[in-house]
């Protein structure tokens, strides 16, 4: 279970945590927003499993088309040496499906690596651990329940080189200044050569991205409204779910995926004594998907000390694996 501590080391509890980001993001203004890292509950957990299946869910199997046929290529990139022991961290895993090719292939090639697995679903984490035990018992896996952004700062507790994967586009649901911070703290806690692989989804037309989230089977509006219902369950609140419906856009020159609730009718919602007042047709933005190129990375990457050594893309370009390292050495 997830704990953090306020700048007084006050504790505070998961839910207190969710409550504070929720109530925070429904009264801005004039946007009201959600915290996106909460989509993932149990069932949410499950909703994105189903997405990566979706006919219009490229993201997965262009990425998957790099970890299973250009495995080979991903290793040499990484550059890694046998005699060293590794630890690979892998931020936001989920189910773990691509990473599995590289770890057998890693371990196939005679490297050695404990895997650390941080997730903020405890869920996630399970399924993982469980599918690892069976596909690769000899595997060491150590899983970190929580919010990768606090997990980070514990990184730096021994001296083992590191490769950290972020995969999934994971970091497109940040903006891009937060993401530069991000990577810039990372950097902080890695030590010169360690290596990150960066998995991020390429600026294209609207025709291939905006399908991916808005798909016909209505499985993104599940998993976007699921959220309502979590803040119902977790939070007391009375969102009505049949009042809202699940909205995407996307514009290539922008190259930013966005999704919104929007409110059907005028009406209100509880949450414990506060009162949020919607009018028909206001929407609540819940999470932005952005798409990257060579540029963007490079404008993302130029204030911290972190750089591109190799970059690895599907057979259709759909899709990136950018390896970075850690300036200072190899
Ligand atoms: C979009 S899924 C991607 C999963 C995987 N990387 C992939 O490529 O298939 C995002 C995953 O990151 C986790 N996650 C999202 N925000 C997180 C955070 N702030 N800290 C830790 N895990 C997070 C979610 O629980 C989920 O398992």
């Amino acid at each position: 279970m997830q704990h953090s501590k306020t700048d007084t080391g006050r504790l505070i509890l998961p839910d207190q945590l969710f409550l504070s980001a929720v109530l925070e993001g429904l009264r801005s203004s004039p946007q009201k927003t959600l915290p996106s890292r909460y989509f993932y509950d149990a069932k949410g957990s499950i909703l994105f499993q189903q997405i990566m299946a979706l006919p219009e869910y490229y993201l997965t199997r262009a990425e998957m088309d790099i970890f299973r046929n250009k495995t080979t290529a991903l290793i040499d990139a990484l550059n890694m040496k046998q005699q060293l022991h590794y630890e690979l961290v892998e931020l936001g895993p989920g189910d773990g499906t691509k990473t599995i090719h590289l770890l057998k292939g890693l371990l196939g090639n005679g490297f050695h690596l404990d895997y650390l697995p941080v997730d903020i679903s405890q869920s996630a984490l399970n399924g993982l651990t469980a599918m690892l035990q069976k596909e690769l018992p000899g595997l060491s896996v150590i899983p970190q329940q929580g919010d990768y952004f606090v997990k980070l700062k514990a990184l730096k507790t021994n001296h083992r080189p590191k490769i950290i994967l972020i995969l999934g586009s994971n970091i497109g649901n940040l903006l891009d200044a937060e993401v530069s911070e991000f990577i810039a703290q990372l950097g902080d806690s890695l030590s010169p050569g360690d290596k990150i692989l960066l998995g991020v989804d390429l600026v294209k037309a609207k025709e291939i991205v905006l399908p991916a989230y808005s798909d016909a089977q209505g499985i993104t509006a599940e998993f976007n409204l699921n959220l309502l219902d979590r803040i119902n369950r977790e939070l007391g609140a009375d969102f009505d779910r049949r009042q809202f419906e699940h909205r995407a856009s996307y514009e290539a020159s922008e190259g930013i995926a966005k999704s919104y609730l929007i409110s059907l009718v005028r009406q209100s919602v509880s949450i414990g004594s506060q009162v949020f007042h919607f009018a028909a047709g206001e929407s609540i933005h819940t999470e932005i998907s952005r798409k990257y190129n060579d540029e963007i990375i490079s404008g993302i990457l130029q204030p911290t000390n972190i750089s591109v050594a190799a970059k690895i893309t599907d057979s259709q370009n759909l899709f990136a694996d950018y390896v970075l390292v850690k300036s200072g050495a190899d």
